[in-house]
């Protein structure tokens, strides 16, 4: 369930500063990446969820090809010709619609149309909830509306990552926005990201997810994350070199045949391969222990995948392995991990349901002692994808 509150603020700012009400508000949920971590640009596997928070965007077309776009949280506005979206510097907020509308045009050859957008939203900025996917989704869902356009969800999801490779500058697998498109309620979405199937699985019986945002977001994350997908991209050369079966990506290699093959690529390329390598087969066995009802083997998966990122990756941080720490510590935890990109951001952890209370609460006290400031943890509920809302 979206936010009444959120509608409704999004609705009366769209009201005051453009003079009547919007006509249709979209909304997409932010997501959390519950195990297979920086495996979806390796054409690999995730399973994830949408959670309950994301951006409510409200549109109304309007004369001529002037747009408007106003952020109600940053008090910020753009305005720019609407047939010719370009990234702006100055409001970088505005990068994702602007992508969004930018590559929409390009690809359906669409007559430009003005409009006066607004949005907001209530996911944690900086928490690793992918706000900025959530954003170019409901954009991208919204001007494909403007234009009469009927994009199917893949096609969405292309175009939402396009705009944040080219104005964003992040290059981004398809992760953020297949989970903010595809959640479901109580279910976890798996995404084989080679075939781009999208299956639903359900949640184990008397578990919960926990989330707890470290509130912090190491500096050149981005470019961090880009240099982690060219070390991928090299190792992947390299065994598609040595393997005798086509090697696309770090996908098509297991982790006996990188054991095997990894000689002659230079030892940090062959670290970071592992990392991948790894999830991907962590995350086939957690489908498989889901199945059988084993949450407490399928919190095992997620420490070890923790350990993997802080080893192989390094994409952890300190405040992260405190996090992770505090819930290893914690009777009727199950499992945690860093969730997202890194160097930052959240913590998602599989407890015990009747538990979870107070392990929320443990952990919230013992990791904010340890880091120095507030570390909230939040109860996460996986729920439906994006939508139009009105
Ligand atoms: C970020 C990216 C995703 C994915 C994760 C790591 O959230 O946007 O595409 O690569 O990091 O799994």
């Amino acid at each position: 369930m979206t936010a009444p509150a959120l509608i409704e603020r999004v609705h009366s700012r769209f009201a005051e500063r453009f003079g009547g009400p919007p006509a249709a508000l979209w909304f997409a949920p932010g997501r959390v990446e519950v195990l297979g971590n920086h495996t979806d640009y390796n054409e690999g596997f995730v399973l994830s969820a949408a959670i309950s928070e994301g951006v409510v965007f409200a549109l109304r077309p309007a004369e001529g090809a002037r747009g408007r776009l106003l952020s109600v949280d940053l008090r910020r506005e753009a305005e720019f010709d609407a047939a010719r979206p370009a990234p702006t510097p100055e409001n970088s907020w505005a990068n994702y619609p602007l992508g969004a509308l930018h590559f929409l045009l390009r690809q359906y050859a669409a007559p430009p149309r003005g409009f006066d957008a607004a949005f907001a939203g209530d996911l944690p900025i900086g928490a690793g909830l992918s706000s900025s996917a959530a954003l170019t989704v409901a954009a991208t869902l919204a001007l494909a509306e403007l234009h009469g356009l009927s994009v199917p969800p893949l096609e969405v999801a292309r175009i939402a990552q396009r705009a944040e490779h080219e104005f964003a500058g992040v290059k981004c697998g398809l992760l953020d926005q297949i989970s903010s498109l595809f959640g479901e309620e109580h279910a976890l979405v798996f995404t084989d990201f080679r075939s781009l199937d999208v299956r639903r699985i359900a949640l184990p019986p008397g578990a919960a997810f926990l989330l707890c945002n470290t509130g912090v977001k190491h500096r050149l994350v981005d470019s961090a994350y880009n240099q982690r997908r060219a070390a991928c991209e090299r190792a992947a050369a390299h065994f598609a070199a040595r393997l005798p079966h086509p090697v696309r990506a770090l996908r098509d290699v297991t982790s006996a045949e990188w054991a095997i093959a990894k000689e002659g690529l230079d030892p940090e390329a062959a670290r970071r391969a592992a990392h991948p390598i790894g999830e991907n087969e962590r995350v086939l066995e957690g489908v498989r222990r889901l199945a059988a009802g084993d949450a407490a083997g399928f919190g095992a998966l997620l420490y070890e995948s923790h350990e993997s990122s802080a080893r192989n990756f390094e994409n952890s941080c300190r405040e992260l392995d405190i996090v992770v720490e505090a819930f290893r510590r914690r009777p009727g935890a199950l499992g945690a991990r860093l969730s997202g990109g890194g160097f930052g951001g959240s913590v998602i952890a599989l407890v015990e349901e009747r538990r979870a209370d107070e392990i929320a609460r443990a952990v919230e006290a013992e990791a904010g002692a340890a880091i120095g400031h507030a570390t909230p943890v939040m109860k996460i509920h996986p729920a439906a994808g994006a939508r139009r809302i009105r």
